[in-house]
């Protein structure tokens, strides 16, 4: 029977992975929990949170259109969610939420290790400045890359964004129209949500690309085609779409309740392999 409960709470939930990730890595480090998935809608969440704590929930991961109500529920934030103003991860300590954000860190885990990228060095460019902006646009400049322009279709957002991270000098916002005049990058990240809107093309000058740019999305699936077509036909060195980081962040999520860092490796080629039989299906 297991000791332990955790969950991942969303809004729409039915189609998330993490369920099946976290129960993959269970059953590889050999600890016993239960991972289910909780559709709350945000009016619902702080109460669905509260029964599940009844229930024995030790420990969730949130995602949309959670991050933000999750990081005003907690106690004590780490000094990443502080940042993003955002959690997805919640860690339940001496009775109260401990909120950690460990897509920034699973970003940068899934670029290094698993794709073997130096992000050092590179000029990055950031489309979006929401939830999942803001959750890696702190470990990115701790990865080292050299600056951070960010543009967003909500101008005000870019620089709130921008604002928060205090590097002046290293962090700055552009405008979507200005994006022919900006140079090119080493690194652009689509961190918008357009894609997940069916019949959104996506666009942009390939003036943005040089011949070690790496593209990357942090959607997966269907929602990361528009951003991954336009990065292969600009001719981007390396294209990346978002399951890795999916799994990476669940890995340190994971870490952060078991003690114990499981292997993504297996999980990853799992999930992989499945979406090519998707795809070849369709
Ligand atoms: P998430 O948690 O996925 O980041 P979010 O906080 O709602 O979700 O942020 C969505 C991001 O996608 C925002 O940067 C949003 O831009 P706005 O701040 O202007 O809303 C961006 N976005 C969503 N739809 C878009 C579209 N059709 N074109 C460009 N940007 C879009």
């Amino acid at each position: 029977m297991p000791d332990s409960r955790y969950a991942v709470f969303g809004h729409p939930i039915a189609h998330s992975l993490s369920p099946q990730i976290h129960r993959s890595f269970a059953a590889q480090t050999g600890i016993a929990l239960e991972y289910t998935a909780i559709d709350a809608a945000p009016a619902d969440f702080a109460a669905a949170l509260d029964a599940f704590v009844a229930q024995g929930g030790r420990g969730a991961n949130v995602t949309m259109p959670l991050k933000e109500a999750a990081f005003a529920l907690c106690t004590q934030t780490s000094a990443r969610a502080q940042l993003a103003g955002a959690v997805n991860t919640l860690v339940r300590n001496d009775g109260q939420w401990h909120g950690e954000n460990t897509d920034g860190p699973g970003l940068v885990r899934d670029l290094t290790d698993r794709h073997g990228l130096d992000l050092r060095g590179r000029r990055a460019l950031l489309l979006g400045a929401g939830g999942a902006a803001r959750g890696v646009a702190p470990a990115l400049l701790d990865a080292g890359i050299l600056e951070l322009a960010v543009v967003n279709r909500t101008p005000e957002r870019a620089d709130a964004l921008v604002d928060a991270l205090g590097v002046p000098e290293r962090a700055y916002t552009r405008y979507w129209d200005d994006l022919a005049d900006q140079g090119d990058f080493e690194l652009i990240i689509n961190a918008t949500s357009a894609g997940r809107s069916a019949g959104n093309g996506f666009q942009a000058p390939f003036t943005l690309v040089n011949s070690r740019t790496l593209a990357v999305d942090l959607n997966y699936g269907e929602a990361a085609i528009p951003f991954l077509a336009w990065a292969r036909a600009g001719g981007c060195r390396d294209v990346v779409d978002g399951l890795g980081m999916l799994v990476e962040q669940a890995a340190e999520s994971f870490a952060l309740w078991h003690g114990v860092r499981p292997d993504t490796d297996q999980v990853y080629a799992m999930l992989r392999g499945r979406e090519r039989t998707l795809v070849t299906a369709d």
